[in-house]
C-alpha cells in the first residue's frame, strides 16, 4: 500500500493514507484493504486515514465493520463513555479541564483490546492539540533498567470504589458501579466479577469496592516483543496530584490531599499483588518520562486513526470549547487477543 509517513513529534511517526469512506463498504477492494491496514498497524504501530469525507459516526462504524474490526467489550472500563451503536463510543466524557495522560487502553485488566481507533467529528477550536500519543517501544526502551527489572513478571490490581447511581449526586466524569458493570443487578454483577476474577465488597451506602484481576506490567507483542503495558502508575494518587497541579485544578489538589490523609483506601489506584502500594518514587520516575515522551497532536475533522494498543499509547489533553471525538476498541481477526500470552 502506498502511504506517506506523518511525524507526530517526540519520535513517533505513523503511516498515513487518504481514503474516501463515504462510498459503498461492501467491495472486494475494501476487503483487500483490510489485510493491508492491519499489516501496517501491527508493524508500524498505527495508521492515520485522512480525507475520509465522513461527518458522523454511522459511516465510521460501517467502515470499521467493512474491515471486520472485531469489537472488544468495554465492560470493566474506567472512563465514562456513551455507546453510539455498532461498537462506537464517545472517546471520553471526562471534564475538559482534566488531562488524561497517554495509556494503553484497558491495561489495568489482564486482557486488553489489540486495537483502538478514533474518529474526529469536531476538532476543538484554535488548533488545540488534544490527542496525546506515546511510542511505547521507545518508552519501554527509555525506562530505567533497574525499574524494569523490579516489575518484570509482576502484576498489579486495580481497586476502585464506585458509588451507586441511585445514591447521591455524581461529580462529572465519575462512573457508578451500574455503569461500570453494565448491570444494576447485584447478583448479575457478582457473576460478571466471578468470571473475571474480581472481588466485590458492597458497602452500607450501596457503593461497591472492586478489586480487579492481577494485570501484567509487561506484555509480549506478537511482532515487537516485550513492552511496558500497564496503567499501574497512571491510576495512582501521585499522578492524580501532579496532573491536578499541572491542569491548575487547585480545588482537586486540596480535596485529594484531604482524602489521602483521612481515607487513602477510597482513592482508586492499582496495588501490587501483595497489597502494597507502588512506591511514590517509581510513579514519579514513570511520570517524568511519560511527560517527556508524550506528543500533542490535533486530529482534523473526519480523520480516523487506528492504533495498535500496545505499540502506541493515547490520551486526551485538557481543552476549552466544543470537541467531538469517538472511539472503538477491537481485536485481531480470530476474536482472541494474540498479545495475551506472556
Ligand atoms: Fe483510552
Amino acid at each position: 500500500m502506498q502511504y506517506e509517513t506523518v511525524d507526530f513529534g517526540k519520535g513517533l511517526t505513523l503511516p498515513c493514507i487518504q481514503l474516501d469512506l463515504t462510498g459503498s463498504t461492501d467491495t472486494p477492494a475494501r476487503r483487500e484493504l483490510k489485510a493491508q491496514i492491519y499489516h501496517l498497524v501491527d508493524t508500524k504501530g498505527g495508521l492515520l486515514i485522512r480525507n475520509t469525507g465522513i461527518k458522523d459516526t454511522r459511516p465510521y462504524g460501517e467502515f470499521l465493520a467493512s474491515i471486520e474490526f472485531s469489537h472488544h467489550s468495554y465492560v470493566g472500563g474506567t472512563s465514562p463513555r456513551t455507546e453510539m451503536g455498532s461498537g462506537v463510543y464517545t472517546a471520553t466524557e471526562l471534564p475538559p479541564s482534566v488531562t488524561l495522560h497517554s495509556h494503553q487502553e484497558m491495561s489495568y485488566l489482564d486482557t486488553i483490546p489489540d486495537y483502538v481507533s478514533f474518529y474526529c467529528e469536531l476538532p476543538p477550536n484554535n488548533g488545540q492539540k488534544t490527542n496525546l500519543f506515546i511510542d511505547m517501544r521507545k518508552f519501554t526502551a527509555n525506562l530505567p533498567n533497574e525499574l524494569k527489572s523490579r516489575y518484570r513478571g509482576r502484576r498489579a490490581r486495580l481497586q476502585r470504589t464506585l458509588k451507586s447511581s441511585e445514591h447521591g449526586a455524581f461529580s462529572q466524569g465519575e462512573k457508578s458501579w451500574q455503569e461500570a458493570l453494565g448491570t444494576g443487578d447485584q447478583q448479575e454483577a457478582a457473576l460478571i466479577a466471578q468470571e473475571r476474577g474480581w472481588e466485590l465488597t458492597w458497602k452500607d451506602d450501596d457503593s461497591l469496592v472492586i478489586l480487579q484481576e492481577p494485570a501484567r506490567f509487561f506484555r509480549t507483542h506478537l511482532i515487537h516483543g516485550e513492552l511496558w503495558c500497564t496503567q499501574a502508575m497512571l491510576i495512582n494518587p501521585v499522578t492524580y496530584r501532579r496532573d491536578a497541579v499541572r491542569d491548575g485544578r487547585l480545588a482537586d489538589v486540596e480535596k485529594l490531599d484531604q482524602v489521602r490523609a483521612k481515607v487513602p483506601d477510597t482513592i482508586n489506584q492499582m496495588f501490587l499483588e501483595n497489597g502494597n502500594s507502588i512506591p511514590d518514587t517509581d510513579v514519579e520516575c514513570w511520570y517524568d518520562l511519560m511527560l517527556e515522551m508524550e506528543t500533542h497532536f490535533a486530529l482534523e475533522q473526519g480523520e480516523v486513526i487506528i492504533l495498535d494498543n500496545m505499540l502506541v499509547a493515547h490520551g486526551r489533553g485538557a481543552f476549552e470549547g466544543p470537541r467531538e471525538m469517538f472511539a472503538a476498541l477491537g481485536n485481531r481477526d480470530s476474536g482472541e487477543s494474540t498479545m495475551g500470552a506472556n
